[in-house]
């Protein structure tokens, strides 16, 4: 059986409301929450992405109860780590000394962290691997257009990690089935970061540093494919939406959770918010929000728990896994 094991989280101290904001530029807290649901985020002033990912991972192995050196593997999932190279996950390997682990980063900007988690899951149902490390982590706060309303309100900063074992208790419960899709034709609706390219025989300026998006292109393709893959996952799970105690999702806008529970024909109330609070944190948001639930005794043994991510690429996809 393939578990979550432990979970464990770390946000920026710097907490700044919409108030904070409507101070340095031409916003309100009336515009924000009403259209997003966010109040207030956290910001990296002295924190970097690396050292937010190691509090996060240190939580989840304490909790799970295993050593560093016990871990096989560390995936990474972030678009903002502090480095080109080395990558966040061999950062982190260092930092907590898990010798033996293979560690490496996975870009797939907000399904980061659940895509990263499906592929822990296949090497650790294939036998490759017994103790896996899963982190989503960022600092999107560097990525922004501080002169953009349209967009840098919306995000925040922090980390989250999760522990995944293989064990060999073979009574129901944990890592039942996922679904992933990327659509690449549609990528311009949100993207960030050309990088210049300076050689001795080409030298073009990045024109593109930070996050760009088509907010209404983003909203539509949100609310129009995570119900049908929730759908598609839970059915290959072998259940129906009513035997889900808890839709985890990416956390980019209230309106867009409520949509999507609306299409799915279930209670708001089973989707789980922290958006109000951090805003959209690419790969990270999933994973916190999952560690607060954990920490909060939310989760009860053998719930059932659908994570739903979705973002630039295009990608999207949704796991469920029983508690
Ligand atoms: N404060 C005040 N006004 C703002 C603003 C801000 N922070 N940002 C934009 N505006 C203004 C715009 O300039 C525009 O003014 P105009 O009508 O005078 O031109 C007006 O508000 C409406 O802008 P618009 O972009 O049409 O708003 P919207 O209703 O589509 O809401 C989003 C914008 C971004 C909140 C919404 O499209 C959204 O949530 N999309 C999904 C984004 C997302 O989740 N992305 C991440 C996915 S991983």
């Amino acid at each position: 059986m393939i578990k979550i094991c432990g979970t464990g989280s770390a946000l920026p101290k710097k907490r700044v409301t919409n108030d904070d904001l409507a101070q340095i530029m031409d916003t309100s807290d009336e515009w924000i929450s009403s259209r997003t649901g966010i109040r207030a985020r956290h910001l990296a002033v002295e924190e970097t992405t690396t050292g937010l990912s190691v509090a996060a991972a240190r939580q989840a192995l304490a909790e799970a109860g295993i050593q560093p050196e016990e871990l096989d593997l560390i995936i990474a999932a972030t678009l903002s780590a502090d480095h080109v190279l080395p990558t966040l996950a061999c950062e982190v390997q260092a930092a907590i000394g898990a010798a033996r682990a293979v560690a490496f980063d996975l870009h797939a900007a907000c399904s980061g962290f659940l895509f990263a988690l499906n592929t822990a899951a296949v090497y650790l149902r294939g036998g490759v691997y017994k103790n896996a490390l899963i982190i989503g982590a960022e600092t999107l706060s560097k990525m922004l257009d501080w002169t953009d309303r349209g967009t840098c309100v919306l995000f925040g900063d922090g980390a989250g990690a999760a522990v995944l074992r293989e064990l060999p208790d073979e009574t129901a419960g944990g890592f039942k089935a996922f679904v992933q899709y990327s659509d690449g034709t549609r990528g311009g609706v949100l993207s960030c970061g050309d990088r210049p390219l300076v050689n001795p025989y080409a030298t073009h300026e990045a024109e593109h540093r930070y996050v760009e998006m088509d907010g209404q292109a983003v909203y539509r393709f949100a609310v129009g494919t995570v119900p049908r893959v929730i759908t598609e996952a839970v059915e290959r799970a072998g259940l129906t939406l009513s035997d889900i105690d808890h839709f985890v999702l990416h956390q980019a806008n209230s309106r867009i959770i409520q949509s999507v529970a609306k299409r799915l024909g279930q209670p708001v109330d089973k989707f789980p918010m922290n958006l109000q609070e951090c805003g959209n944190i690419s790969a990270a948001s999933i994973p916190i929000l999952l560690d607060s639930l954990n920490k909060n005794g939310m989760i009860r043994k053998n719930e059932h728990i659908v994570l739903a991510g979705f973002g630039a690429g295009l990608t999207w996809g949704a796991a469920v896994i029983q508690w």
